[in-house]
């Protein structure tokens, strides 16, 4: 028997007989050959048909083939240096199993748009594939840092009845008779993770109700968010920066094959493993942007010129220390040595890439926090539970959440986050 494999198991399998399942993506033939591309959802490839190796019907049925139908088919498997995949298969026998008519994503170029409305279908293209191949790779990573740093993974809740990062960009839902929300971030959740298990990550779908169209929001998209119980804010900078280049470093060390499809600079991306990564303070960044002549003054939040033109002046990603006060969420800790600013930071990604990161050291102490909650207009029951934290063995914690999608963005170089996710959803689009 013919021993099943797929594509990207074919260097194990050079001279040997393989039978593999497959979609055509693309055909090519002339007289007494036919050269069909094919993927199997692991790698795409190339099958090559003589016409005096197969028998007459496999010979028209390779002549026949449309894009997308699925078969088997059977061969020989060989090195092939010219293709980015390095290896090909030659045929021997293919059994059609499903016919596909008229598919609608050919090998022109198509409007973004149009591909979007055929997510389901565009997905099988080669681009997706490497991205979301990468963004596996990303995920598997992320789950093997935090496991090796001695963190658990707790999943916070995603129906939620109160609203950490402020109540413009909530989901509302109808819970029975009651109002509940879209999470827009587990932290408050991931604080009372930390104080029962010392050092928590989650990995889970965030909603924001994000009217803006830019190329770096999406409505839903999936966010990090480790907390870390006695950590103060030095030293979760260097758990992200840590965790930032474990994540580059192994997209480069298990996606090459990806990486050549996207036709990413993978020398600028061994810049972002090296750490640590360069720190400057808010107040210096606005010195730097004024200098620019961009006009900002202290106090000021950053709009995506402002970051991408910091992080143009550092060759890896750079983080942005204490921010205003008056331009971040109620819960972080205060710089003891000022009062107008907090001991947070923001991590830039090189490449006009803008904010990846957001965290910060939290507040600890019961009565100022109370009052930050009572000042930022909420209700002060909605966070009687967030409270009890700061009653029963408070510790100074630190924690952050990376924007999942921005970082694929950046690592894979696209031009808009709707690429960085299977299924985007936008202000205009909530299907496929
Ligand atoms: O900076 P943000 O709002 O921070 C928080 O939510 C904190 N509670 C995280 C924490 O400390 N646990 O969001 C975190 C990150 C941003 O840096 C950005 O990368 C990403 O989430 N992000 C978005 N990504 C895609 N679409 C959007 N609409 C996003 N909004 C934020
Ligand atoms: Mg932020």
């Amino acid at each position: 028997m013919v021993q099943q494999i797929r594509i990207n198991q074919a260097k194990d399998h050079v001279d040997e007989e393989v039978k593999i399942g497959v979609w055509l993506t693309d055909k090519r033939s002339s007289g007494k050959i036919s050269f069909l591309q094919l993927r199997d959802g692991s790698a795409f490839f190339q099958g090559v048909v003589v016409k005096n190796n197969v028998s007459e019907e496999v010979f028209a049925l390779a002549k026949e083939l449309h894009q997308e139908s699925s078969f088997w088919v059977t061969g020989v498997i060989h090195q092939d240096d010219r293709s980015h995949f390095g290896y090909e298969i030659e045929v021997s026998n293919l059994e059609l199993i499903g016919n596909s008519e008229d598919y609608p994503i050919t090998p022109k170029d198509h409007g973004i748009e149009f591909l979007l409305d055929h997510r389901h279908l565009w997905l099988r293209s080669k681009r997706p594939f490497a991205i979301m191949q990468i963004r596996n790779e990303m995920i598997r990573a992320t789950y093997e840092f935090f496991n090796k740093e001695n963190f658990i993974k707790i999943d916070p809740p995603i129906l939620t009845g109160s609203a950490p990062e402020g109540t413009t960009e909530l989901f509302h839902i109808d819970y029975f008779d009651q109002d509940a929300y879209l999470s827009q971030s587990g932290q408050l959740y991931m604080e009372a993770g930390a104080q029962a298990f010392g050092r928590v990550f989650s990995f889970g779908p965030t909603f924001r109700a994000e009217k803006s169209k830019t190329r770096r929001h999406l409505t839903e998209f999936w966010m990090i968010e480790p907390e870390m119980a006695f950590t103060h804010q030095a030293e979760s900078l260097e758990v992200q920066e840590k965790y930032i280049a474990y994540l580059v470093q192994n997209v480069i060390d298990n996606c090459a094959y990806e990486l050549r499809l996207l036709d990413r600079d993978v020398e600028l991306l061994k810049k972002y493993t090296k750490t640590p990564y360069p720190r400057i303070s808010y107040d210096q960044a606005i010195e730097m942007l004024q200098k620019a002549n961009f006009d900002v003054k202290w106090g000021d939040d950053f709009g995506a010129p402002e970051e991408t033109y910091i992080s143009d002046q550092f060759e890896q990603p750079v983080f942005v220390l204490n921010y205003p006060t008056k331009i971040k969420p109620f819960y972080m800790k205060k710089d003891p040595e000022r009062d107008d600013v907090y001991l947070c930071a923001d991590m830039l990604a090189p490449e006009g890439y803008g904010e990846i990161i957001g965290g910060s050291e939290r507040e600890t102490d019961y009565e100022v926090l109370r009052q930050r909650i009572l000042d930022a207009g909420l209700d002060e029951k909605d966070y009687d539970w967030y409270l009890d934290l700061r009653k029963f063995g408070s510790t100074p914690h630190s924690g952050f959440g990376l924007g999942f999608e921005r970082a694929i963005t950046w690592i894979c170089h696209l031009d808009h986050l709707r690429e960085a996710i299977p299924f985007p959803r936008m202000i205009n689009r909530i299907e496929p």
